[in-house]
């Protein structure tokens, strides 16, 4: 049966290129800062984003982890958006292994948090009070349509950042994906923070790991925290190999995804059961509402899980499809036509 699986673009799998560069990888102890392929990707990394280091890590859970960990101690606080991968899906790792407290503030539509409001969020210097040190953004936004954050905003999120005392991290998970949809380098985009975070085995399709860039002294720091949660990798060589590939060979072409992602969402705004605003996906990810009275999302994501095509439900009525690499514009056109006639036989 043909599958066109939607659910998330944490599905790719390596290319080729990687799977060769992987095999052939120099490789040594990443501990002892003896890998040659981890350093190089490392490199990479720090010189894209515009950073004086890099760390690779596991995962991007991970990455916002040592951030976390490397800035604040415990019973510091952090702000962040209440839509925000940090708050919403890392188990709140903050708190559980940083003692670190989180304030939200709410995630505004396009991804952005009201700088006023996150301004109202610094505690003042007051005993009673946690100290505020860390804010964090996200750029793309998953929650919010993949949405990117723009330069323009950055900036003056940097500005208020230091004005207020805090560092300013960037969960850029998908950070390549919005720097293709605004059209300016990525390191344009991490400028105005003090670290970002960006993830390899997204969009970019390598299997494994996530860098952290920062100051020579935050990534020492970075460094440590990594180790201490047992993030030290050996011979990490041969997924730092697969890592180099995706940014050298699979940034440009993220802009089909974003083409077949507004395909799909310019149709499915026409479908009778479904309710969205194509004119706000920007990037790969695309939510929408169904809307039929006899379907919930998880009953329409059953329906059309039989059918091959696979999408989230996250929440009652809300679901979600994201476009990578293993979808041509063939499996969105059959996607489209799949959903209308599941819908249409409701
Ligand atoms: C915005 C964002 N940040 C962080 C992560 C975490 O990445 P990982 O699954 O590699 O831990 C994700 C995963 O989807 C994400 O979408």
């Amino acid at each position: 049966m043909r599958i066109v699986d939607l659910r998330s673009d944490t599905l790719t799998r390596p290319t080729a290129a990687m799977r060769a560069a992987m095999a052939a990888a120099e490789v040594g102890d990443d501990v002892y800062g003896e890998d040659p392929t981890v350093r190089r990707l490392e490199h990479m990394a720090a010189a894209l984003s515009g950073k004086a280091a890099a760390l690779f890590v596991a995962s991007g859970t991970m990455a916002n982890l040592v951030s976390q960990l490397a800035y604040c101690g415990r019973g510091d606080e952090l702000i962040l958006g209440d839509q925000s991968h940090v708050f919403y899906y890392e188990q709140g790792g903050c708190a559980a292994v940083g003692g670190i407290h989180p304030r939200t503030v709410p995630t505004q539509p396009d991804g952005t948090l009201d700088l006023a409001a996150v301004e109202a969020a610094v505690r003042g210097d007051d005993i009673h009070f946690p100290v505020s040190r860390l804010l964090i953004l996200e750029n793309t936004h998953n929650r919010c349509n993949g949405t990117p954050l723009n330069v323009a905003y950055m900036q003056r999120a940097g500005t208020l950042a230091r004005r207020c005392g805090l560092k300013l991290h960037v969960d850029g998970a998908r950070l390549f994906n919005a720097a293709v949809a605004l059209g300016v380098p990525a390191a344009a985009l991490a400028a105005p923070a003090d670290s970002v975070a960006f993830c390899l085995s997204k969009g970019l399709a390598a299997p494994v790991g996530s860098l952290v860039c920062g100051s020579v002294a935050f990534i020492a720091r970075a460094r440590r925290m990594r180790k201490q949660i047992g993030g030290g990798m050996r011979q990490a060589g041969v997924l730092a190999a697969a890592g180099i590939v995706a940014l050298e060979e699979m940034v440009a072409r993220l802009a089909e995804d974003h083409q077949n992602a507004r395909d799909l969402a310019c149709a499915l705004a026409l479908t009778d059961g479904l309710r969205l605003d194509p004119d706000r996906v920007y990037t790969n990810i695309v939510f929408f509402d169904v809307v039929h009275p006899a379907l919930t999302a998880a009953a329409l994501a059953a329906k059309l899980d039989a059918r091959g095509v696979r999408v989230l439900a996250l929440g009652p009525r809300s679901l979600r499809a994201v476009t990578h690499y293993h979808i041509t514009a063939d499996d969105i056109a059959w996607t489209i036509d799949t959903i209308r006639s599941v819908l249409g036989a409701c």
